[in-house]
């Protein structure tokens, strides 16, 4: 009998249990890799990473996390240096992959890329980002950053979202997650980059209490501030971006009026929404943020290969 193999491709697939799971899996791992270079889970399983849009962290961490866990990497970057240029279908490049890999992590351009990719072949997918629909791994390393400097679960925390809410991916999914703790969010976008309508379902759905406006002082009786960049790549009039790219900045003194324990976010690369002023305050967490994605996306590896870690 075939098994479907556990693909990551939206948020919205974990439950809590699976969450909680997963938060444990990885404060575990970060305790472990204070103490050591390695953790060799998964010697002679090989990850493919195929990124068909920039990247910097995300590939990286993902091939770094699959070398710590004692694995190997192979890698494609960029339509123009692989055989889609040439007129490839994703189909075709994906089907061989299945004897190269033992599983593979997909960004595209194109909304559900990787739900295509993975009901086309057999090895897990792990979607790392695909378009500005989801990107279930950055949302879950931010659930990860947040339960690791706020009591998640047991207190309310009430996070705002700054920058662009239309396009931010990471947004989509983040705010998936955080659904199953008890929050309150505030999106603070201009207008024209707001809610998309899904998630002003999901959250209502989901019985979740925000609130949308421009003011970006609403940040300052929030516990967490989540800073994106406005993406200029998914603005079909580049006019546009411009005026909108520089809309909000975060610099110190705004964040000396927030709420002292308040944590400032950012998926990165940022562009001038966070002031540099800020890097140096404890309020600023994005490259303590950038280094769980490691572990989290060792435990991410771990699970989809079914792969237990030593002491469960
Ligand atoms: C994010 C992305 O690619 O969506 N970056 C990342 O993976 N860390 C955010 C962004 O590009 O703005």
């Amino acid at each position: 009998m075939s098994v479907t193999p556990l693909s990551i491709l939206t948020a919205d697939q974990f439950d809590k249990s699976q969450l909680d799971e997963l938060i444990e899996d990885s404060t575990q791992i970060a305790a472990i890799m204070q103490k050591q270079k390695t953790l060799p889970l998964l010697n002679d399983r090989i990850l493919a990473t195929l990124f068909f849009e920039p990247s910097t962290r995300t590939r990286l961490s993902f091939e770094s996390a699959m070398i710590r866990l004692g694995g190997h990497v192979i890698t494609a970057v960029g339509m123009q240096f692989s055989s889609l240029a040439k007129g490839e279908t994703l189909y075709d490049t994906l089907k061989v992959m299945e004897s190269y890999a033992d599983v593979c992590a997909i960004r595209h351009p194109q909304e559900g890329a990787s739900a295509k990719a993975a009901a086309s072949i057999s090895i897990p997918v792990i979607n790392a980002g695909d378009g500005a629909g989801e990107h279930p791994t950055q949302g879950l390393l931010d659930l990860f950053t947040i339960a690791r400097y706020k009591k998640l679960g047991e207190e309310n925390v009430r996070v705002a979202f700054v920058g662009d809410i239309k396009y931010g991916r990471t947004i989509h999914s983040l705010l998936q997650l955080l659904s199953h703790y008890p929050v309150e969010l505030v999106f603070i976008s201009p207008p024209e980059l707001g809610l998309p309508q899904k998630y002003v379902e999901f959250l209502t759905r989901s019985k979740i209490r925000f609130e949308s406006t421009s003011k970006l002082e609403a940040i300052e009786n929030c516990d967490v501030g989540y800073i994106t960049r406005i993406q200029g790549e998914r603005f079909v009039d580049h006019q546009q971006f411009e005026k909108l790219r520089d809309y909000y900045v975060i610099n110190k003194a705004l964040v000396q009026k927030c709420k002292k324990d308040l944590i400032i976010m950012h998926p990165l690369p940022r562009l001038s929404e966070i002031s540099t002023d800020l890097d140096d305050m404890p309020q600023a967490i994005y490259f303590e943020q950038a280094k769980n994605g490691l572990y989290l996306r060792m435990a991410l590896l771990l699970k989809v290969l079914n792969v237990k870690l030593p002491s469960k």
